[in-house]
């Protein structure tokens, strides 16, 4: 059995929230070099997209491992250090505690981890994404695992048609389900259609039995109580052989759909599919950014990566993105460019409430005046 582990955290921004400076990656790819020589680690690779640091690992130790855990939080601190030192902006961002304890649940840094038996040949593409949360994943999940439309596997391929089970958790309450579809594809929707509540942890194949995809769902503002940023995900998804091919993983792609996290974590704007090196989100912090990576895992060896958005054919995403961004932007302050309220009540809303909770009165009539007050022209 290998395990596959994504853990990423926001350790510093250059320049601002919109990349992660080379000497940071430096740190890391010498931390990971070292697990590996160490063999805590079978391989390694660090990757980034935006201001978040990615570290795809192979291990044998199983998810949520405190070695594994541990050494991802100790490398978040050298990226840390190092973030300071330049005087990069928001050192430390995801590292919410002080203390390491056990393992990284609750302490900032997202992850997506899975043990499994390697297939003689196992093609994993890693989804890395910024400006955004963890339920941006649930519009691409949902159309590759049970979207015909989108994966003809669905109908052609025996053992995708038997179809997938979808475990959501609700982040709000701390408890998950399990949807098997496609028998309850629209009780499903309900839920996951509200991303900033419900997440697709993860999905499994019924014929196989195999768990093809996971993600990371952290929800940071949750955790510290206060805006800190949005946890800007990762997601693996297992390819071919049974499962989606590697074309109607990355179909959903294609299509630039809104997601929340954009400026300052309090705003809807497309997500876009870029090569690793066009991952540095600007227009107004974003939009954000979606990234690829592939695999060929092989005796828990990282064959690659590709990148696999570094392909024309999704350059019409590309400019339906900004094209929706020209739109949204246009919306300034107000809904659905910003955040719903019962969204920003996690994060800057209280204070302001707060602020000026006494100024309210019951609506009885006019609290502005502009002269003598009489009930002539009213019409009611
Ligand atoms: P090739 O014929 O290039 O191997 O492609 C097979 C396939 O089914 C791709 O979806
Ligand atoms: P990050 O979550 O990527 O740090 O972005 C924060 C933000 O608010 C950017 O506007
Ligand atoms: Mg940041
Ligand atoms: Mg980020
Ligand atoms: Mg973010
Ligand atoms: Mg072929």
């Amino acid at each position: 059995m290998i395990t596959l582990s994504i853990i990423k955290a926001d350790t510093g921004g250059f320049v601002g929230h919109s990349a992660v400076h080379p000497d940071m990656m430096d740190g890391a790819r010498r931390a990971v070099q070292r697990a590996v020589a160490g063999e805590l680690l079978v391989d390694g690779h660090v990757a980034a997209c935006g201001d978040d640091i990615s570290l795809i690992m192979t291990h044998t130790y199983g998810p949520d491992s405190q070695l594994i855990h541990s050494f991802a939080w100790d490398t978040f601190k050298t990226t840390t250090a190092v973030a300071r030192e330049l005087g990069l902006y928001g050192a430390g961002q995801d590292l919410l505690s002080d203390a390491f304890s056990g393992n990284l649940r609750g302490m900032g840094p997202g992850y997506a981890e899975l043990e499994f038996e390697e297939r003689p040949s196992e093609p994993v593409i890693c989804f890395l994404a910024d400006k955004t949360e963890p339920g941006a994943w649930n519009l691409p999940l949902y159309k590759i695992f049970a979207d015909p439309f989108n994966s003809a596997g669905l109908v052609i391929d025996t053992k995708m048609h038997a179809g997938f089970l979808f475990e959501v958790y609700d982040l709000y309450e701390e408890k998950a389900v399990l949807f098997d579809c496609p028998t309850d594809l629209y009780d499903m929707l309900m839920f996951i259609g509200a991303p900033a509540r419900y997440v697709v942890h993860s999905v499994r194949s019924k014929a196989l039995g195999e768990v093809a995809a996971a993600t990371s769902t952290q929800r940071l503002s949750l955790i510290a109580g206060k805006y800190v940023g949005k946890d800007d995900p990762v997601m693996f998804v297992r390819c071919q052989s049974g499962l989606p091919a590697v074309g109607e993983v990355l179909e959903p792609f294609s299509f630039g759909y809104t997601v929340g996290g954009a400026m300052r974590g309090s705003h809807h704007a497309p997500i876009m599919p870029v090569p690793a090196e066009d991952a540095h989100p600007a227009r107004f912090d974003g939009p954000p950014r979606v990234v690829a990576l592939g695999f060929q895992i092989k005796d828990g060896k990282l064959i690659g990566p590709r990148d696999m958005f570094a392909d024309p054919s999704f350059d019409e995403a590309r400019r339906q993105a900004n094209r929706a961004m020209d739109y949204l932007r246009r919306h300034g302050p107000f809904e659905p460019h910003r955040l719903p309220l019962e969204d920003l009540e996690y994060t800057t809303m209280p204070a302001i409430a707060d602020r000026i909770a006494d100024r309210w009165t019951p609506i009885s009539g006019p609290l502005v005046t502009t002269g003598p007050q009489t009930d002539a022209g009213r019409t009611r």
